[in-house]
């Protein structure tokens, strides 16, 4: 039996919910456009440092997006937000329920926060015998490829560093909640690369955060033939990025899925696969 309370209190420290102010700081080298960040970067390291001084960017933020997964927080292992969570927990507790065999994935991780969750689930439940399985670059998001994905024209996302999470930054966050072991598996690369001859036989929970048509499509196509009957899928950025909601419409239209898709906040949705 899974001890709530560890849960609840999981959850709210992943997303940095008890801490954080309604202002929050990050470090400008994060800036989307280059220029400006190494600009930046130059300032804080030669004429800043030597004061012990810092330029950072003031955001604003609030509970209610912290809640609702609105805001990339400035330390927090996940961006997710708290009714995301909720919503892993729910199907996991669903999965446990019903019996259904199978791993966990989640392709785009960030700071690994949601996989990190997943973990502790899975080891409340002692469920040892299953596999979290970690994939992303570790580089942030891909370039948008118009030749064969016209609908990630003008897709930006690629130039965010602060999308930019390496993969020992990842380990060492689930070090940290002591939930580093061998059924932690890391996918590095991208989706197109890793996931088609990844080590997956059977999955009971997939969930994808990659924001983009390709990243969403390259996860749906080796992956969802491998969820089992009663397993969940979420799709993070549906609501949210009219591209991500594409490849999922093309996908379930390809392969005449008709199952529910239920809402879990104002941008993110999931469906249980049943048959
Ligand atoms: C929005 S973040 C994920 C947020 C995360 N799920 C959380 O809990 O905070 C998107 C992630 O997807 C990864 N990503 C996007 N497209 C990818 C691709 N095609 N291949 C590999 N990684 C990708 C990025 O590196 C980034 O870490």
């Amino acid at each position: 039996m899974k001890n709530q309370n560890y849960i609840d209190l999981l959850k709210f420290t992943l997303t940095d919910f008890h801490r954080m102010e309604d202002v929050e700081h990050k470090p400008l080298i994060n800036l989307s456009n280059s220029f400006a960040s190494y600009f930046f970067n130059l300032f804080n390291n030669k004429i800043l440092k030597p004061f012990n001084l810092e330029l950072m960017k003031r955001f604003n933020t609030s509970k209610e997006h912290r809640m609702n997964g609105l805001d990339w927080p400035a330390s927090a292992e996940t961006m997710i937000g708290l009714k995301r969570l909720e919503n892993i927990e729910k199907c996991i507790c669903d999965i446990v329920r019903e019996k259904v065999d199978g791993d966990f994935i989640e392709t785009g991780v960030w700071r690994g926060g949601a996989v990190i969750f997943m973990k502790a689930l899975l080891n409340e439940y002692n469920l040892n015998d299953r596999k979290v399985f970690v994939a992303d670059s570790f580089e942030g998001i891909p370039k948008p490829d118009v030749t064969k994905y016209i609908e990630d024209k003008g897709d930006r996302h690629y130039q965010w560093k602060e999308l930019s999470i390496g993969e020992l930054v990842v380990r060492e966050n689930f070090r940290k909640y002591n939930l580093l072991d061998e059924n932690v598996i890391f996918l590095k690369g991208w989706f197109k690369d890793t996931l088609k001859t990844a080590p997956i036989q059977k999955l009971a929970l997939m969930r994808l955060d990659g924001d983009m048509y390709e990243s969403t499509m390259d996860a749906l196509v080796p992956l969802y033939p491998k969820l089992e009957v009663d397993g969940y899928v979420i799709i993070d950025d549906y609501n949210g990025i009219p591209a991500c909601k594409a490849a999922v419409t093309d996908y379930r239209q390809r392969n005449d899925i008709t199952d529910e898709i239920m809402e879990i906040d104002t941008v993110s949705v999931y469906w249980k696969k049943t048959n």
